[in-house]
């Protein structure tokens, strides 16, 4: 089973760094394909504990070969704060590789994020303000900055002059800020290129070969399905593609060649920034979920919105992403719960949506329908087999394996890399 593509399926956070490090200790190859250090990845191993943003949670492992896919947005500096602070806690990082193809986050994107956010007023995105929006909206536009243009100055120049052209009347005339110089960019761009040049390949050649050589490649996405450019709730999304079909897109590797596509789905919710969240719970229910959760953001440090488990939502990243299994992450932090209920459809102005209603506005006026099902209170953290789950417990994950239609293949009762119980082999 050589390529397995990993993604979120619900709002982010649902633990992809987690599952992404545990195949990572039998990959070959660990690939980013979308998004940029707007992602934080928290991977425990014993008493360490790591916090990743643009690198791909498989550079923990021994061996593993980490890819920066083209699909990515680099911030070169934080690229580079990431890499030291990695090494200083012994971690080889040597093997990295570094997309000709993937986008640079200018300094005047990080900016711009910023100075639309503040526009936007009340209706603002919620980004986490690293550029990733007008990096992305660059690259579509074709004046974006890509990593093999560090190699020539010359042509880096003209690339920012040419960008810069339309961002400083932007900057000046609507949102009252200072003109950024093209040499300034230049500087801030150009001070790691010499660091980065060995790491640059053509990293789609470089995954094909390993995928015809039989190595295992596993593709980490960041963000997840509900915050997809297309697929999630638009506009208060990210502005790539964080489901399957961006691995293929985002790396250079054609659909034919995924052999499983796993979907990470946390027992409960959570959301981190604005937008639509039909099980959100601003109660007492919502914080105890957040603290025993530990739902903090890993980049902003914002506390993250939680709610109950969607099985509408689960079910839509079924389809969207063609999953073949789920890895249900924290059903631990349920713990203590006398009842767990469960969104199995929504109610749209009196009309039932057993299906993600097709209009926007639909699913902002959508209130969940529970079902209620009985918690436990044992202490599952220990738990490594199915039957070693109370009765309640498995009851649970069977009803919302049923409810979300996809094989619930792996079982995260702690953070810790041991703390998974699994029932199907991802690699098998
Ligand atoms: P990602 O962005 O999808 O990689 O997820 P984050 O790292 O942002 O958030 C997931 C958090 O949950 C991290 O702090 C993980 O250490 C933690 N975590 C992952 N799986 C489990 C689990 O099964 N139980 C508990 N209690 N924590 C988990
Ligand atoms: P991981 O990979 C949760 C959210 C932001 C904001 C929206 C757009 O850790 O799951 P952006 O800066 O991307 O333009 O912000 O997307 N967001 C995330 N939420 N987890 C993430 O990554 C996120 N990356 C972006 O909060 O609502
Ligand atoms: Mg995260």
């Amino acid at each position: 089973m050589p390529a397995v593509v990993v993604i979120g399926a619900q709002w982010g956070d649902e633990g992809k760094g987690k599952a992404t490090d545990q195949l990572g200790s039998r990959a070959d190859y660990v690939v980013k394909f979308n998004g940029g250090n707007n992602a934080g990845h928290t991977v425990v191993i014993g008493t360490e504990k790591y916090a990743l943003h643009l690198l791909p949670s498989g550079i923990l492992s021994p061996g593993v070969t980490p890819v920066i896919g083209n699909g990515v947005v680099i911030d070169i500096e934080v690229l580079f704060q990431e890499i030291d602070a990695l090494i200083a806690r012994g971690v080889d990082v040597s093997r990295l590789l570094v997309s000709s193809d993937a986008h640079l986050i200018a300094p005047y994107n990080r900016t711009l994020d910023k100075v639309t956010e503040r526009f936007l007023g009340s209706r603002k995105i919620g980004t986490t303000g690293r550029g990733i929006g007008p990096t992305y909206a660059d690259k579509i536009s074709r004046v974006g900055i890509r990593v093999q243009d560090l190699f020539d100055e010359n042509i880096l120049r003209q690339k920012v002059a040419g960008a810069l052209d339309q961002k400083n009347q932007l900057l000046v005339k609507v949102f009252n800020r200072r003109a950024i110089t093209v040499d300034e960019t230049v500087e801030n761009l150009l001070m790691f290129a010499e660091r980065l040049r060995p790491m640059v390949t053509d990293t789609s050649l470089v995954i094909n070969r390993a995928l015809d050589d039989g190595k295992i490649v596993v593709f980490e996405a960041g963000q997840a399905t509900m915050l997809d450019v297309d697929h999630g709730t638009y506009p208060f999304v990210t502005s790539s593609n964080a489901t399957a079909g961006g691995a293929c897109t985002g790396s250079g590797v054609g659909p034919t060649r995924i052999d499983r596509v796993v979907g990470v789905v946390k027992a409960y919710a959570t959301r981190v920034g604005e937008g639509p969240f039909p099980t959100e719970l601003l109660d007492d229910m919502g914080e105890f979920l957040r603290v025993t959760g530990g739902e903090y953001g890993v980049t902003t440090g914002r506390s993250r919105r939680c709610g109950w488990y969607d099985a509408v939502v689960a079910r839509y990243a079924g389809r969207v992403n063609g999953l073949t299994d789920f890895v249900l992450t924290k059903l631990d932090v349920l713990t203590g719960l006398p009842t767990i209920p469960v969104c199995v459809a929504y109610d749209v102005d009196g009309v039932r949506h057993d299906e993600m209603p097709a209009d926007q506005s639909d699913f902002h006026h959508a209130t969940p329908i529970y079902e209620e099902f009985d918690g436990w209170t044992e202490d599952i953290t220990g738990a490594r087999v199915f039957e070693d789950l109370p009765l309640n417990a498995q009851n649970y994950v069977l009803a919302l394996e049923k409810m979300s239609g996809t094989r619930m293949s792996s079982i995260g009762v702690g953070p810790d890399r041991e703390a998974t119980i699994v029932r199907h082999d991802l690699l098998d």
